[in-house]
């Protein structure tokens, strides 16, 4: 199948293209490859994914309307799934105007070009960030998501609400996914894992936001894509919800979905899990929470199982492991 993936330089845009390639489809990645974290690791993504001779990079910004219609219209994709955006919560406090940008306006043209080309599925990457302030857990898709506590928060709750009047004015079937702080191999250089464990490796202190008294549904990459890619093959159908839990709309092809290990894990035992894999004990500095930080994520998971299975769910030990691997392989040769 023909897939047009919006975000292949980024960490979880490069692992799906990459198993979408393994399994034989054509990814034509569309990708700025923006400033926002070191650019040679989206380098280094990209030149990865270009050993194969069915990816296409298309390097440009969704701002750019007129190259996002004219390549959307080059792929005929059947499949569109848009994760380009900018992401990270705290530093939305300081550059707000970059993701009402790229997270609401590029959004926009993204589904005005795929509206042009009728894709058979169209999904779009959320984050757990719009439960904000909602102080139910676990987090289920039919909650109350009008509590946005970052800017970033509130430019992908907007951006979900565009993808519901496009799939509502455009009959397209669309997917919203809720991911839950992703970590894995190739991950991103502003998340925890990351800045941990190079200040780790470096001899330097940590820095442990909220006291270290957070939790995250920490969801290990592979299981996301894995979840990813059964969720392409499962377009919600108007007026056909799978049951009571469904988040289906009631005017539109469009349902919204958690993926997650649906299992909180605290701050201070993800650190001891790091510094477990890297046998190397950390020096920690507290602070305080940060401005945008929600204190817990817990994902519901039950809306996903019942729409793919069970999924695999790589235990917290063996996914760090695996970045730790990676970060001392892969990460230390391309800086030398
Ligand atoms: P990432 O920053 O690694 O990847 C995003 C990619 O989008 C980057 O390669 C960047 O160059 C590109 N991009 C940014 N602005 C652009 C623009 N205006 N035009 C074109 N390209 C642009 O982030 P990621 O972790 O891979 O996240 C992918 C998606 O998943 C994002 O939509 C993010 O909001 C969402 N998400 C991620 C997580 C997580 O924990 N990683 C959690 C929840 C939601
Ligand atoms: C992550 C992604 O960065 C967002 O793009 C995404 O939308 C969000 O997940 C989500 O789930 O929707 P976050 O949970 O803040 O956001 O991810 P990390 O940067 O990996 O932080 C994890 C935890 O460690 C948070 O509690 C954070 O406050 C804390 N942290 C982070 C520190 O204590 N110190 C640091 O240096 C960095």
């Amino acid at each position: 199948m023909k897939f047009f993936i919006t975000g292949t330089a980024g960490f979880v845009g490069y692992h799906l293209a990459q198993r979408l390639l393994d399994d034989g489809h054509e990814v034509t990645g569309f990708d700025a490859l923006t400033e926002y974290y070191g650019r040679g690791i989206k380098l280094a993504r990209h030149a990865r994914l270009a050993r194969s001779p069915r990816f296409r990079a298309v390097v440009g910004r969704l701002e750019d309307a007129d190259l996002l219609a004219r390549s959307m219209a080059e792929a005929q994709p059947q499949i569109v799934v848009h994760l380009a955006a900018q992401a990270g919560v705290r530093h939305s406090l300081e550059q707000p105007m970059e993701y009402v940008s790229a997270n609401l306006a590029g959004t926009l043209n993204l589904l005005a070009a795929a509206a042009a080309v009728r894709p058979q599925h169209l999904l779009y990457a959320s984050s757990s960030s719009v439960y904000g302030g909602n102080v139910e857990q676990p987090f289920a898709e039919t909650h109350r998501t009008g509590f946005p506590m970052s800017v970033y928060a509130a430019t992908k709750s907007g951006a979900e609400a565009l993808t519901h009047a496009y799939a509502h004015l455009n009959g397209i079937a669309t997917t919203c996914f809720r991911f839950f702080t992703v970590y894995g191999p190739w991950g991103r250089p502003d998340m925890a894992l990351f800045r941990f464990v190079e200040a780790i490796e470096r001899g330097e202190p940590i820095e442990i936001y909220g006291g270290g008294k957070m939790a995250r549904d920490f969801t290990y990459v592979g299981d996301l894509v894995e979840a990813i890619v059964r969720l392409t093959a499962t377009p919600p159908i108007l007026d056909k919800p799978i049951g009571p839990a469904d988040s289906l709309s009631p005017v539109a092809p469009w349902r919204v979905v958690n993926i997650a290990a649906g299992r909180p894990v605290g701050l201070l035992h993800f650190i001891s899990a790091i510094e477990a894999a890297l046998d190397r004990t950390a020096i920690r500095k507290l602070l305080p929470m940060q401005p945008g930080d929600v204190v817990e994520t817990s994902a519901d998971t039950s809306l996903l199982k019942a729409l793919v299975g069970e999924l695999p769910a790589t235990p917290l030990a063996e996914g760090v492991a695996a970045f730790v691997q990676w970060y001392r392989s892969d990460w230390a040769s391309l800086q030398t």
